[in-house]
């Protein structure tokens, strides 16, 4: 008899899934399940009869878990799973009074786990290398003469991350025969950055409330389980829970009892709490005279903080920190450098195998240098000074995620420092939860973005999954649009950044396209129109959303503090750096910011061949960024930047009336609950579009003081109504206005 069949078995049963709800409100996500259409059904159900494992860990059951539920609902039955015994000296014997039944004489096994806790995946002798600590093997074999798949890994979480790409593949109907998958992540972290406060508001979160209930906490809702799951699901692995702008009463040991219960929810499926600090702890949590990070008074007290962190939450991730930023305290403050200040956190917390994470994003009031080329000043000259659980985070752009914007010049000027990319999920600047923008095209221009720091082909991509410096620490963090909405993250559509975002951190170089046909087909299902519709739509609304607020590499002239509707006009407060003016520069002349030798030369940072890409004035993406252009200019359209201006603005319109006209035609192919939904925001996301065109063509035009091309229309109203409407304070108002028109 063969090993296989003196392998004793144990039947358990696992519950099939309920059929999901004909009125869908997106809480499914893109882990929706259903159940195939006919065609699929027999040789699916044909590859999967029985679910084998043979060992148990919270991370394996859930992803034994998953994969019943998920082949419960695909396969319309309820899935049968079996956990075998092999008995052996490892395992010890058999519980008493089972009996082992015979092993699954039959094809269609799928068999999970990983050589360290499985007896059979142990006898495969597979080469796991490639799959790395997190990574998974999805392979068809014959056991016995039978056909079966495994999906192996080093890990259980591996285990779990190859449970959900298995399912992916039966979600997005691909053939289950001779599969021989390998797959693990480019980058170590993959953290979602919530903004979130303790008082449940969320800053710049636009999806309802902070998931997390304080109050309730420690006590656990359903709800952080399926966060995590979600997360899994995409191989999203850590979550900051709280605000950048971090309130430290987070660090109080009654909070501290609600972050372990969290932490303890999200183990499961891989994910580590990480939490925003502030360098003034020292003085705020810990009661001392100083936080220089060079006092050794200082370096005490927080490894005795972290010890505190660590009794709590042993495997607490590690710090994020926005230090000397916005009003934020920092090593600044005594004369030190960042680096001063992340090396003390990271020395506390290294002994424990945590992380420090040091955001970038710096800029003063008090510095009068043009702000997108102050963090490169900053962080240059500190290259190779951070200890190497440091990893300094970086906003795609040099400002602040923008509708487009340049790479962030630090991306290959930092070979010695752990570099880690920062985008943002949420939309802020993007028309929050309502414009429908898929940033996926976006993530993927930075990602593609050639730094040359070691010649062509130095892409964005390569330095942050530490191909090019040859790092071993790195990462991605997404600052994330979850919240109490039903749909989670404010929108269908938006949920879809929220995926693109952990597929992207997993593999930098995956296509957006290619994920978003992934997730279409997930979310709405496979029907070939629904797919080519929404997949077209989203490819083109990131630059739909560029064409009608910020053409032409403008940016910022956002609505001030809200950053929500247009106000290129705004010149509110004292910092000159929070007016749009100081952005687009407009005068009679022309407008742009000139960032050439002729103007703040922040060209400079980039390498020359990127430098060069930039200064081409035919580059027109970019081309308001960098340069300051005359009015009357032709542009390489064989346009005036005037006329190229209104003819931008007004195709930013004509696309998202087009999305909308695209929407409607999938009308009765996607459930009425997130078909009316998605109608009435793209409604919404075209009134704004018409704002957006009208109030910047009638600004722009003051100076300007040029005629419309021919066919385009002047805006309904003089620019003073635009601006009486205070952007960002009175939506209502606005809105009327798109809606009049
Ligand atoms: C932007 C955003 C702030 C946020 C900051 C940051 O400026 O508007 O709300 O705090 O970025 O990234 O720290």
């Amino acid at each position: 008899m063969s090993i296989l069949r003196r392998i004793a078995l144990m039947l358990i049963c696992l519950p099939g899934l309920a059929a999901p709800a004909l009125a869908e409100d997106g809480h499914d996500l893109w882990l929706r399940y259903t159940r195939v259409e006919a065609r699929w059904l027999a040789p699916y159900r044909a590859a999967n009869t029985v679910v084998v494992t043979d060992w148990e860990s919270p991370t394996l059951n859930t992803a034994r878990d998953e994969l019943v539920h998920g082949l419960s609902g695909l396969l319309g039955r309820s899935q049968h799973a079996v956990a075998v015994w092999p008995g052996d000296r490892e395992y010890g014997p058999l519980p008493v009074g089972v009996t082992p039944p015979a092993f699954p004489d039959e094809n269609g096994v799928v068999l999970i786990g990983t050589p360290k806790t499985s007896f059979l995946i142990r006898q495969w002798h597979f080469d796991l290398s490639a799959a790395g600590e997190e990574g998974y093997v999805i392979r068809s074999v014959t056991i016995e003469g039978h056909k079966a798949t495994m999906i192996a890994a080093n890990r259980d979480i591996g285990v779990l991350y190859g449970v959900f790409a298995y399912l992916r593949l039966l979600q997005t109907r691909q053939s289950l025969a001779n599969l021989n998958i390998t797959d693990a992540p480019k980058t170590k972290l993959r953290l979602l950055d919530h903004w979130d406060n303790l008082d449940r508001t969320s800053e710049r979160g636009y999806a309802g409330l902070s998931l997390w209930n304080w109050q309730r906490l420690p006590q656990l809702d359903q709800v952080y389980t399926d966060y995590a799951r979600a997360n899994a699901s995409i191989g999203i692995n850590g979550a900051v829970l709280n605000n950048v702008n971090a309130d430290l009463r987070i660090y109080n040991p009654e909070y501290l009892a609600k972050v372990a219960a969290l932490a303890n929810a999200f183990r499961p499926y891989g994910i580590k709490v990480y939490l925003a600090m502030l360098s003034s702890a020292p003085i705020q949590l810990g009661g001392l005279k100083t936080a220089d990070p060079l006092d050794a008074g200082v370096a005490a007290w927080w490894k005795q903080e972290a010890d505190t962190l660590y009794r709590a939450i042993p495997d607490f991730g590690g710090f994020l920190v926005k230090a000397n930023s916005e009003g934020q305290p920092g090593p600044q403050d005594y004369g030190r450098t960042q680096a001063d200040g992340a090396n003390v956190m990271a020395r506390a917390l290294a002994p424990h195998g945590g992380v420090v994470i040091w955001r970038a994003f710096v800029y003063s009031p008090d510095n009068t240098q043009d702000r997108a080329s102050q963090a490169y000043k900053e962080f240059v000259p500190i290259d190779g000074k951070f200890d190497s659980n440091v990893l300094v985070q970086i906003k795609n752009g040099p400002l602040d995620f923008q509708p487009r914007e340049p790479f962030s010049p630090l991306f290959g000027a930092l070979p010695r420092t752990n570099a880690m990319l920062e985008v943002q999920v949420t939309k802020e600047y993007l028309g929050f939860a309502t414009h429908l923008a898929y940033l996926g095209p976006l993530y993927e221009e930075t990602l593609k973005s050639d730094t040359h720091a070691r010649g062509p082909g130095s892409t964005v991509a390569k330095v942050i999954d530490g191909e090019l410096f040859g790092n071993r620490l790195t990462g991605m963090a997404g600052v994330a649009n979850t919240g109490t909405d039903a749909d989670w993250s404010g929108s269908i559509f938006n949920q879809a950044n929220w995926y693109v975002f952990g597929r992207m951190a997993w593999n930098p170089e995956i296509s957006s396209r290619a994920v978003a046909e992934e997730w279409t087909r997930q979310t709405f299902g496979n029907d070939p129109k629904v797919v080519r519709t929404a997949v077209a739509m989203m490819m083109a609304s990131r630059q739909a959303v560029v064409n009608y607020m910020t053409p032409l590499g403008l940016n910022l002239i956002m609505g001030h503090g809200s950053h929500y509707g247009p106000a290129p006009w705004d010149d509110i407060g004292n910092r000159p750096d929070w007016k749009a003016p100081y952005y687009h520069h407009a005068d009679a002349a022309g407008l742009g910011f000139d960032r050439t030798a002729g103007g703040s030369n922040a060209l400079e940072q980039y390498a020359p061949e990127a430098a060069a890409k930039f200064s081409d004035k035919s580059n027109l993406d970019t081309l308001l960024w960098f340069h300051h252009v005359g009015w009357r200019e032709k542009l390489s359209t064989g346009r005036t930047l005037w006329d190229e201006l209104v003819v931008r603005y007004s195709d930013g319109v004509d696309q998202v009336k087009k999305m909308r006209a695209q929407w409607a035609g999938l009308k009765g192919r996607v459930d009425a609950g997130r078909f009316n939904l998605t109608a009435r925001y793209l409604a919404i996301q075209q009134a704004e579009a018409e704002w957006w065109r009208d109030a910047c063509l009638a600004y722009f035009q003051s100076f300007a003081k040029l005629p419309y091309p021919k066919g385009y229309k002047p805006p309904a109203h003089p620019l003073r109504y635009y601006e009486s409407l205070n952007a960002g304070r009175n939506l209502d108002a606005a809105l009327a206005v798109g809606l009049s028109n």
